[in-house]
């Protein structure tokens, strides 16, 4: 495989520790890996992926890094905290319209010096998108340009690292493993990690909870770009359908739509752990693999890793925080 240099954005390795309630009373050994611990920002999973990106925007001379994503992109947040920790410029061009209030994410972007800006309507992205660069390029500064979610070949590439933290852990922790569960978005997350099990020939399967709704197209596109990436990095491997397990049925009412279940789900592993989900990505998650548990698709007695890929600002939107005053105020 072709070695790619990259830099530390968050700390690493995120620590395992298993779910000892809620092991005991869904009747399966359930771990939970802290990626919401990876430090800057309240943390989250794209940090992993920024140490790959942020060396190629240094290395090719950038000084403003630009990215996309929803109003309430986590992936958005790190890019800004690398940013401003790198003493670099950071913008978001956003999906939609702005929002009458800021809160969340935005919050955080704001404090982070990141400038946002909104689409208003999908027809518009392409030329806010030249007018942001211009504007930015004529003022001297270089802008590298990421993709939403941090999901190129370059930024799988950090939950493959995170694919082979996980093997040398569950080494030093004994732990046979039978399944690892992940949310599934923009596809770099999960496609990283079975990559990764495929590369080191692991047994465990990789399970991908998606947070939005997913046609076969969109998963055919999601294969081809994990392929790419396989390529461009001399992975020696290739994934085809058969390799991916992805459950859809947790979307909810949509992406980011507060949903009641999903809350039910947050509440449940916060009483009994003190671990707090997210409501956009790791509420459904884990509510999949809770699921899939009472289903038995995962037998009594697996050993399951639960990925924390973060997004816990996520609880302090405007619209969830009105969902949780109305149950627990
Ligand atoms: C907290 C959180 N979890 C999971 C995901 C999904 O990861 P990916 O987009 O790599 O599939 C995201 C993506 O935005 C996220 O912010």
């Amino acid at each position: 495989m072709k070695k790619v240099d990259k830099m530390k954005t968050g700390f690493l390795d995120t620590p395992i520790h298993k779910l000892d309630n809620i092991s005991k009373d869904l009747r399966c050994n359930i771990y939970i890996k802290r990626d919401d611990m990876t430090g800057y920002a309240f943390g989250g999973n794209k940090l992993r992926k920024l140490d790959y990106l942020i060396k190629d925007a240094l290395d090719k001379g950038c000084d403003t890094l630009l990215t996309y994503g929803g109003p309430q992109t986590n992936h958005g947040r790190l890019t800004a905290s690398v940013a401003a920790r790198f003493g670099m410029k950071s913008i978001i061009i956003m999906d939609g319209q702005k929002p009458k209030e800021a809160s969340g994410n935005i919050i955080l972007d704001l404090m982070m010096n990141s400038d946002l800006y909104f689409t208003d309507n999908a027809e518009k992205k392409d030329s806010i998108r030249e007018e942001v660069i211009n504007k930015y390029e004529s003022q001297g500064h270089k802008v590298y340009e990421i993709p939403v979610g941090g999901s190129s070949e370059l930024g799988i590439l950090g939950y493959f690292d995170a694919a082979e933290e996980i093997n040398s852990q569950i080494n030093t922790m004994d732990i046979d493993l039978d399944f690892i569960v992940c949310g599934y978005g923009s596809a770099g997350t999960y496609g990283g990690l079975l990559l990764g099990k495929k590369y080191f020939n692991n047994k465990y399967k990789v399970i991908g909870v998606s947070v939005s709704e997913k046609s076969e197209k969109q998963i055919s596109n999601d294969i081809d770009y994990m392929n790419r990436a396989a390529v461009k990095y001399n992975m020696g491997i290739k994934l085809t359908r058969d390799d991916l397990w992805i459950e859809k049925g947790f979307v909810g009412k949509g992406y980011n739509i507060p949903d009641e279940e999903t809350r039910k789900t947050i509440y449940y592993v916060a009483g009994k752990e003190a671990v707090i989900l997210d409501p956009c990505y790791t509420g459904k998650a884990f509510r999949g693999m809770m699921n899939l548990i009472k289903e038995g698709k995962i037998v009594p007695n697996s050993n399951v890793l639960f990925i924390h890929t973060g997004g816990t600002p996520g609880i302090y939107v405007k619209e969830h925080l009105e969902e949780f005053q109305k149950e627990l105020w």
